[in-house]
């Protein structure tokens, strides 16, 4: 097959540049969904990488797609009806009009809302604009409104060009057909159920995680452990970034003593029935010569203190290991009041210590996204 069009058909150039668009609308759609779709964190700020580093790159494409159809002879409008012929050169404008319009409004967009574009996080785009509110949420809405129109324009397109097939029973369509877009998604599919190195995602070993605390009752240390958590983890190591999300059920505290674990739950401590779930959230995780800090917030018995968790990670080929450890003093949370206010009996500190061993899994969860849950 020819390279360049000829006076009667399409080359294998017009027909990739074609259908390899085509498969990169398809994929920003199925991104722009799922960013809507997923909660504030990594993953979410990926998915809009993803969405705007492809999209530009369609900008691209297409700018050099209109170059080669300029130097090239282009095939003839099959049939005889005159207004189908003018609609479909109007619609194949149109198309290629949304095909830079929508980019460029995207990135107009972005720089309005002060968010520069990192191009496959290899080079950050200058912003065209300054970032300025109203114009952000003006383009976004043209943005969208553009979106769902060349959405209905392709769906106008696809049926056009059935309906030659079909029913005229020409060669429009066949005259654009392919391979290429078979071997691209057979490949796209392999490269996608092949491990990726960049972002492995981590899956916690629920034997081999544990939450402890120490605590000193009459002055000797007592270890205790929470046995119903919930974590997630959202971290990319090289970032380093990331997200933490512990829940804890504190109804589930162990001891070692049936009768101390029930005065924990009681009101004087947990109050498990008003409070029945400890949460520890850090928004951000930076690297220290120690190791990382997660900074967040531990929200317990209704108090919410900002706090910073230090660990260490260990990532030995496909396992991970994190370890963090750090004091919190009960009386910020109103743990042990009435007669166990004062520090007589139960000491102020309490060690908390949490260890998460994961190993890397390729299931098909988001890339760095591990969820981690502990029956
Ligand atoms: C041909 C290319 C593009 C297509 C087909 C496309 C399509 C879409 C769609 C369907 C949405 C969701 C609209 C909604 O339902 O709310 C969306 C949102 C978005 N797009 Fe694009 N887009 C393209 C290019 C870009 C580019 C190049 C950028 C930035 C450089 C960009 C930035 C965004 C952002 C930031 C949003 C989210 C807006 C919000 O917060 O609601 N897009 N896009
Ligand atoms: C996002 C999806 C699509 C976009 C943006 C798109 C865009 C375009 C554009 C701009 C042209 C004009 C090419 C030129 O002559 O310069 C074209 C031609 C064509 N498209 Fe698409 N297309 C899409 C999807 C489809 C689909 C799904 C089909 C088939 C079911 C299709 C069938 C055709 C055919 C047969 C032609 C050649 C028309 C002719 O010979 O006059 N396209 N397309």
């Amino acid at each position: 097959m020819a390279l360049r069009n000829s006076e009667t058909a399409f080359g294998w150039m017009a027909k990739g540049f074609h259908w390899l668009t085509a498969l990169a609308i398809a994929a920003m759609f199925v991104i722009a969904w799922r960013m809507d779709a997923l909660p504030i964190g990594l993953a979410k700020l990926q998915a809009y990488g993803w969405h705007k580093s492809i999209g530009l790159t369609i900008l691209v494409v297409t700018a050099l797609r209109l170059l080669w159809r300029l130097v090239n002879p282009q095939p003839p409008f099959l049939g005889n009806s005159r207004w189908q012929g003018r609609a479909s050169t109007a619609a194949h404008w149109l198309l290629y009009a949304c095909l830079i319009a929508l980019p460029v409004l995207g990135w107009l967009m972005s720089a309005a809302a002060n968010t520069p574009v990192n191009l496959f996080g290899l080079v950050v785009l200058p912003n065209p604009i300054a970032p300025d509110r109203e114009l952000a949420h003006l383009f976004e809405e043209a943005h969208e409104t553009l979106a769902y129109g060349l959405l209905g324009l392709v769906a106008l397109h696809a049926a056009a060009a059935l309906k030659h097939h079909l029913v005229d029973r020409d060669a429009t369509l066949r005259r654009m057909l392919t391979l290429l877009p078979l071997f691209v998604l057979i490949g796209a599919a392999t490269a996608g159920a092949a491990p990726s190195e960049e972002m492995p995602p981590w899956r916690a070993d629920p034997a081999k995680s544990r939450i402890a605390f120490t605590f000193t009752q009459l002055g000797a240390p007592i270890e205790g452990v929470f046995e119903s958590y919930d974590v997630d983890i959202q971290f990319n190591p090289e970032g380093p970034a990331g997200e933490v999300r512990v829940v804890i059920d504190t109804d589930s505290i162990d001891t070692g003593d049936d009768d101390r674990d029930d005065q924990a739950r009681g009101d004087d401590f947990f109050a498990v029935a008003y409070f029945p779930q400890a949460v520890f959230e850090a928004h951000e995780i930076r690297r220290v010569a120690s190791g990382y800090e997660a900074v967040g917030a531990l929200t317990l018995k209704g108090s919410t203190k900002s706090i910073v968790l230090p660990f260490t990670l260990e990532i030995d080929g496909g396992t991970a290991r994190a370890e963090g450890m750090l004091v919190v003093n009960r009386q910020d949370f109103a743990i042990g009041t009435g007669e166990w206010a004062t520090n007589l009996a139960v000491g102020d500190e309490v060690t908390i210590a949490i260890s998460v061993t994961a190993t890397r899994t390729y299931e098909p969860v988001v890339a760095g996204e591990a969820a981690v849950q502990k029956p």
